[in-house]
C-alpha cells in the first residue's frame, strides 16, 4: 500500500482574505483528487479562515473530490472570556477547523510563547476534539552545541506532560529546526530522519495511546520534498513560504505522489 503523505500548508501572514480565497479555489481545483495518497491541509490567516474553509467544503460536496482540511495557525487556550484580540479553539472548531498549530517556532521566538503556554494550548486542543500539530525544534545555538535532541526532548516533555490521549487519538508532531524555518536552509534529511525517529519513540512513551504522525518542516520545496518524505519515520511536511503560491505548491504536490 502507498504511504499516506501529509502536506500541510502554513500560509502565515502572507495573504489577505481575497488572495486566500483565490488561492484556495485553485488548490481545490488542482489538488483535491479523490484517489490520492495525500492528506492536504491549509492553515490560512485568521481573517480568511472561514472563507477558505467554505471554499474547500463547497468543492468536496457530493463526494466528487477529496476535501482539503483547514487548521488554525494559533488559538487561545481558554474556551471563552475576556481575552481581547484572541480566538478560541471552539470558535475555530465551529468554523470548520480540524487542526491547530501549537508551539510554532515563530510563536515561541517572536511572541515569546513558553513551554507552559504550549502545554496549556495542547491540552485545550486535545480536549476540544481538534488535532494538535505540535512544532518542536532546536535553535542554531543548540544545534552547534550538539544539543538538538536535548532541546527537542525538553519541549516534548513539557508539552505532553500529563496530557491524556484516548486510544487512536491523533497527535501530529512537526520537527522544525528553528534555523531552517524561513531561511532557505533545510535540514540534512538523514538528521531529520534521526530526529523524527527520536521524537516518535519519546512521544510513544509520553502519550502511549496516541496515533502519532511525524512531519518535517523548514525550507521544504518541490525539489527537496522527496528527500524528506522518503524517510522511514517522516509522514509528511509542514511548509511555509512555498505553500502560499500556486506554482511552488504544485511542485510539492506533484513530487509527493
Ligand atoms: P518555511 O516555514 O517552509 O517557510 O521554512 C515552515 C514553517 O513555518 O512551518
Amino acid at each position: 500500500m502507498q504511504k499516506e503523505i501529509f502536506l500541510f500548508a502554513n500560509w502565515k501572514m502572507y495573504l489577505n482574505e481575497k488572495e486566500s480565497v483565490v488561492l484556495a479555489k485553485k488548490f481545490a481545483q488542482k489538488f483535491a483528487k479523490k484517489k490520492s495518497n495525500i492528506k492536504m491541509a491549509v492553515f490560512p490567516g485568521a481573517l480568511a479562515f472561514s472563507a477558505v474553509t467554505k471554499v474547500f467544503k463547497g468543492h468536496a460536496k457530493g463526494g466528487q473530490r477529496k476535501k482539503i482540511s483547514t487548521g488554525a495557525q494559533n488559538a487561545h487556550c481558554e474556551d471563552k472570556g475576556g481575552f481581547t484580540g484572541e480566538i478560541s479553539m471552539p470558535m475555530y472548531k465551529a468554523a470548520g477547523a480540524k487542526y491547530i498549530l501549537v508551539g510554532h517556532s515563530e510563536r515561541r521566538h517572536l511572541f515569546h510563547e513558553t513551554n507552559h503556554e504550549v502545554w496549556q494550548k495542547l491540552k485545550a486542543i486535545s480536549e476540544d476534539g481538534l488535532i494538535p500539530v505540535l512544532c518542536v525544534g532546536e535553535t542554531l545555538k543548540e544545534k552547534e552545541a550538539g544539543k538538538s535532541k536535548e532541546a527537542v526532548e525538553i519541549q516534548l516533555r513539557a508539552a505532553l506532560n500529563g496530557i491524556k490521549f484516548s486510544k487512536n487519538q491523533k497527535l501530529i508532531i512537526a520537527y522544525e529546526p528553528v534555523w531552517a524555518v524561513g531561511t532557505g536552509k533545510h535540514c540534512d534529511p538523514a538528521v531529520a530522519q534521526m530526529m523524527a525517529e527520536f521524537i516518535n519513540k519519546l512521544a510513544a512513551i509520553l502519550v502511549s495511546q496516541a496515533d502519532l504522525v511525524i512531519l518535517y518542516g523548514g525550507s521544504v520545496r518541490g525539489d527537496n520534498l522527496k528527500l524528506f518524505i522518503d524517510q522511514k519515520n517522516i509522514d509528511g511536511v509542514l511548509v511555509g513560504g512555498a505553500s502560499a503560491k500556486l506554482d511552488t505548491w504544485a511542485k510539492i504536490a506533484q513530487n509527493a505522489t
